[in-house]
């Protein structure tokens, strides 16, 4: 009896048949070469707010690192004829163990921003974590998603009123957990973006979450009132960058330039988005501000895993933030083991930070995480091809993790296991 192929192996073929009639991927299937595109897609300050990290962007390195210290051992003549990567999480069946990991000012990537990239998580059936710093308001990417699982990361900022507001609009637009990213209290210090002069939320983008916002559009026009602080001497690039604010806020342009709300919201922004005061006895007002489970983004200590679980935590995040915060810490995927075996056995852990591949994803469930973010393929992803782009990232990635998983001998994520890996020599 002949077998059926499964998806991925279409996909595989499809892909060959395609280059048969001459078709090539429409945006490269090679995660470096899919970089390489997005560099020549975007502006120089655009790629470099993607691609950049912190001071030397050693933990960007070490990030990569530690997932070659560790080799799969692939077993043999185990029937991987019928393969499930699909996974439990919150009560929702996902079919990989990937979820797409937050990433602010999408629109520097596409106009689409995360439109694009909310119906191609869809289209996947992945969750989606709307980025805080999103270019387009929630409501917007929860519109194209149908019941498709969508999450939203929060940064905690100075007014408390406008972190609750978030929380309502997330519930009631679908979202089913809760990320609070807890190592971004400062910015980090990113010579990339230095060297530009440029942080796109100071033109108004990346804030669409905000200005959509009813807390903060009423902060707007407390600013408003207030007499305006001396702005930048008058230059051709201070007027450009006024536009910019006046182009990315919603409503009309002429109007947003004419009565200062666009520049109002830019300087309400900054006075709020960080509050590095955030500490261990702030997470009940979360709990008390929303029912969905919530995740902590950013642990990287047994301590901290411990205190998270023993908070009532749902979940944690081991992240660095993709090496954009602080400069020589280790790799991600070093803290893995150690969170893991600090919090019960009932909590899962997810991962994000250097995951580019499905042996990465492989890795990183043998070492204990429940599922893995991808965060700037997908970026890149939209950068080279739109939406399209963004979900033959998706798809290809899905198609690496259950080849690889197949290879190695394991029928469903439940196989994979620790002693399925060796440290490298
Ligand atoms: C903020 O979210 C950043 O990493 O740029």
């Amino acid at each position: 009896m002949s077998e059926q192929p499964s998806p991925t192996q279409s996909r595989q073929t499809q892909i060959y048949l395609e280059g048969i009639g001459g078709r090539m991927p429409i945006v490269p299937v090679d995660v470096n070469a899919l970089e390489a595109r997005a560099r020549e897609k975007l502006s120089p300050a655009s790629f470099a707010y993607f691609a950049g990290g912190a001071g030397l962007e050693r933990t960007m390195d070490a990030n990569r690192r530690a997932f070659d210290r560790w080799q799969i051992v692939p077993r043999m003549l185990r029937d991987v004829s019928t393969r499930d990567p699909s996974i439990e999480l919150f009560g929702q069946r996902l079919p990989a163990p990937l979820l797409l990991a937050p990433v602010g000012v999408l629109e520097l990537a596409h106009a689409e921003a995360d439109v694009a990239v909310a119906s191609a998580a869809a289209a996947c059936g992945l969750p989606m974590i709307f980025s805080n710093q999103a270019s387009k308001p929630m409501e917007c990417a929860a519109t194209v998603m149908g019941d498709s699982p969508r999450w939203f990361q929060l940064y905690w900022s100075r007014s408390d009123e406008l972190v609750a507001s978030f929380l309502s609009r997330a519930e009631a637009c679908g979202c089913t957990a809760l990320v609070v990213t807890l190592d971004t209290t400062l910015l980090g210090w990113r010579p990339r973006d230095l060297d530009a002069a440029n942080l796109p939320f100071l033109r108004g983008k990346g804030i669409a979450q905000y200005t959509s916002d009813p807390v903060f559009q009423r902060l707007t026009r407390e600013t408003l009132a207030q007499p305006a602080p001396p702005g930048p001497k008058p230059s051709l690039a201070a007027i450009g960058a006024l536009l910019d604010m006046a182009r990315a806020h919603p409503g009309s342009t002429l109007n947003n330039l004419c009565s200062g709300r666009a520049r109002a919201a830019v300087q309400t922004f900054v006075s709020i988005f960080s509050r590095p005061s955030i500490a261990w006895e702030h997470l009940p007002f979360l709990r008390a501000h929303t029912r969905l489970p919530i995740l902590l983004k950013g642990i990287q200590h047994s301590d901290d895993a411990r205190r998270a679980a023993d908070a009532g935590m749902d979940s944690i995040i081991v992240s660095n933030h993709g090496g954009r915060q602080v400069d020589g810490a280790i790799g991600a995927l070093d803290a893995l083991p150690a969170v893991v075996s600090a919090v019960p056995k009932s909590m899962p852990v997810l991962f994000d930070s250097g995951i580019r591949t499905g042996a990465d994803a492989f890795k990183a469930l043998a070492l204990g995480a429940r599922a893995v973010c991808l965060g700037r393929p997908v970026a890149y992803g939209l950068a080279a091809g739109g939406r399209a782009g963004v979900e033959s990232v998706l798809r290809n990635f899905m198609t690496d993790f259950e080849i690889t998983m197949g290879l190695s001998g394991c029928r469903n994520v439940a196989e994979i296991h620790r002693e399925m890996l060796l440290p490298a020599s």
